[in-house]
């Protein structure tokens, strides 16, 4: 045992004054151990507080570089270490692991070109389309405020009204129904980007990708009796499932795979690919797979690595860059601004865990905990006094190395929504699922809303779920014992001049 600063001590007892006399201010042993254990909280995450993750490697299928530059796609067989982090969304970090919720999947590639975040969902769709509704979304789901109860009171009240009152939130509201928001184990889930990403070739083509990843395990949830059982006895049934097959050498697989499409088919499917609240059917683009990602190693410290890491989806490498997505584009800022917070100031990319495998060479300096010893004496640029400092990349292709040539921006300044249609790929997720599937979001949504203690809300859900479906709508009003709506043709049926697909197809028939 030593101190912080190494010295060989005894630390259990204090220093007195006497046998049975006050302890001492002098005794620095004891200030040191009390005041360290003082400040051992911080922050947890804003959201996804609950988490868990693991170490493990990414391998490439092949040489991608015809669509994108980014080096660790860029041979069969080329190695890069991850950590993926897969967490809840709403609950807090001491939270139970099997309610329903929505879940993260994020995996930091550590490249040999810089760290590349893909900080995405289980499920493919988001609730809102801007990032400036983002605040409402959280504050609509988290507890209940007066009395922090997340099941009681009118918690559920306040989520449902967001909910409903955004209709840009049924898709994905759908898909957290549906067994989606009760995955049976982190093994068994899916993960997807969301928003339309760009990859970009050496020479500056780009292309539209969506991003996939495929669990081998296969894909599972409980039922929802089974989640509670399984939250009333082990919290932490998700966490331990993960930590216990990799230490039994069990290792998690997924593929790696991306959608793409050209930059001309932006609205080439009848709706928005900037939309994130819409998925690329798969009849109308299939998933190229790039690669497999297994996780094969249990963190060594859950606080200083699974807890300290930060994902950023605004942390890419050359040949990955951003769409216009009003979501995404938020949230390049958002990630940053929160770890600031989290970490008590800017240089938490230099801990362990968040540190790029390859040098770093800037022009920061100082903040709080600063753990590199910069030795560039000129911090600026350009600068002609010190050969130490860092050269610009060059920057050979277009803007330089994540902006791809090809992006335009430009026209009034607006302040307004820029999608509209909500209901026609909820009624293609709702089509699609098979009957014991659709008696699943059924049950769930009837659960759900039996804890609304507002009669408005109540009926303005089964309004909402009209616009789905009929049968949707008459099946959830039956369970609350509520009037079955009446179908709402004219609904139904606008999604023809809406959402014509790209071989002229409509999405979904009614
Ligand atoms: C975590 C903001 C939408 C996936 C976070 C955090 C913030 C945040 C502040 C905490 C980060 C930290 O403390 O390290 C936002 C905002 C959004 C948004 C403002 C919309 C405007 C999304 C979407 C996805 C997503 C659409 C999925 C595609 C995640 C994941 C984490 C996370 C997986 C946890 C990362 C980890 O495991 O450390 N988000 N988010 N978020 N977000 Fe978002």
């Amino acid at each position: 045992m030593t101190t912080d600063f190494g010295t060989p001590i005894q630390d259990q007892y204090t220093l007195k004054a006497g046998k049975r006399g006050p302890s001492l201010l002098e005794d620095f042993m004891f200030r040191q151990k009390l005041q360290r254990f003082d400040h051992e909280r911080v922050p947890e995450r804003v959201v996804h507080a609950r988490g868990t993750g693991a170490h493990g490697e990414f391998i490439s299928y092949g040489n991608w570089s015809n669509i994108t530059a980014a080096s660790f796609l860029s041979a069969a067989g080329k190695k890069t270490p991850v950590f993926s982090r897969f967490s809840n969304v709403q609950g807090f970090r001491g939270s139970p692991d099997t309610v329903r919720d929505m879940h993260g999947f994020a995996t930091k590639f550590y490249t040999d070109e810089g760290n590349f975040d893909l900080v995405g969902n289980t499920v493919p769709v988001f609730f809102i389309t801007d990032a400036i509704q983002f605040p409402d979304l959280i504050h609509a789901v988290k507890p209940e405020p007066r009395n922090e109860i997340p099941q009681g009171g009118t918690a559920h009240d306040n989520a449902w009204d967001f909910m409903i009152q955004q209709p840009s939130a049924m898709h994905t509201l759908l898909w957290f129904m549906a067994g989606h928001g009760i995955p049976h184990t982190f093994r068994h889930v899916n993960g997807y980007g969301v928003h339309t990403f760009r990859f970009v070739t050496a020479d500056g083509a780009s292309k539209l990708v969506k991003f996939h990843w495929k669990s081998l395990q296969g894909v599972a949830s409980k039922v929802w009796e089974e989640a509670q059982v399984a939250a009333g006895k082990n919290i932490d049934y998700m966490r331990q499932d993960l930590y216990n097959n990799i230490a039994a050498g069990r290792y998690p697989e997924w593929e790696l795979g991306v959608q793409i499409m050209d930059e001309s088919q932006m609205l080439a499917f009848g709706f928005d690919l900037l939309d994130p609240t819409k998925i690329v059917p798969e009849e109308y683009v299939q998933i190229t797979w790039l690669g497999k990602m297994q996780l094969n190693a249990n963190p060594m410290n859950y606080f200083a690595e699974t807890e300290q890491i930060s994902m950023h989806p605004g942390h890419v490498v050359r040949g990955i860059d951003f769409s216009e997505d009003p979501l995404l584009q938020g949230r390049l800022y958002s990630y940053h601004d929160t770890q600031i917070n989290r970490h008590g100031g800017p240089n938490f990319e230099q801990i362990p865990i968040n540190r790029p495998r390859v040098p770093i060479h800037n022009n920061n300096r100082d903040g709080f905990s600063q753990q590199y010893i910069p030795t560039n004496n000129a911090p600026y640029t350009p600068n002609t006094l010190d050969n130490d400092s860092p050269m610009q990349a060059n920057q050979t292709v277009g803007n330089g190395f994540f902006t791809a040539p090809g992006r335009y921006a430009g026209g009034h300044l607006v302040r307004q929504p820029e999608f509209t249609d909500f209901y026609s790929q909820a009624r293609l997720f709702w089509n699609s699922l098979v009957p014991v599937e659709q008696q699943f979001v059924v049950n769930s949504i009837v659960f759900e809303n039996s804890k609304v203690t507002n009669p408005t809300v109540r009926k303005n859900v089964i309004t909402a779920m009209n616009l789905v479906d009929n049968d949707l709508a008459v099946r959830v009003a039956q369970g609350l014992g509520l009037a079955a709506p009446e179908p709402n043709p004219k609904y139904y049926h606008s999604n023809t001049t809406c959402c014509v697909g790209a071989f002229g197809k409509p999405l979904q028939s009614v």
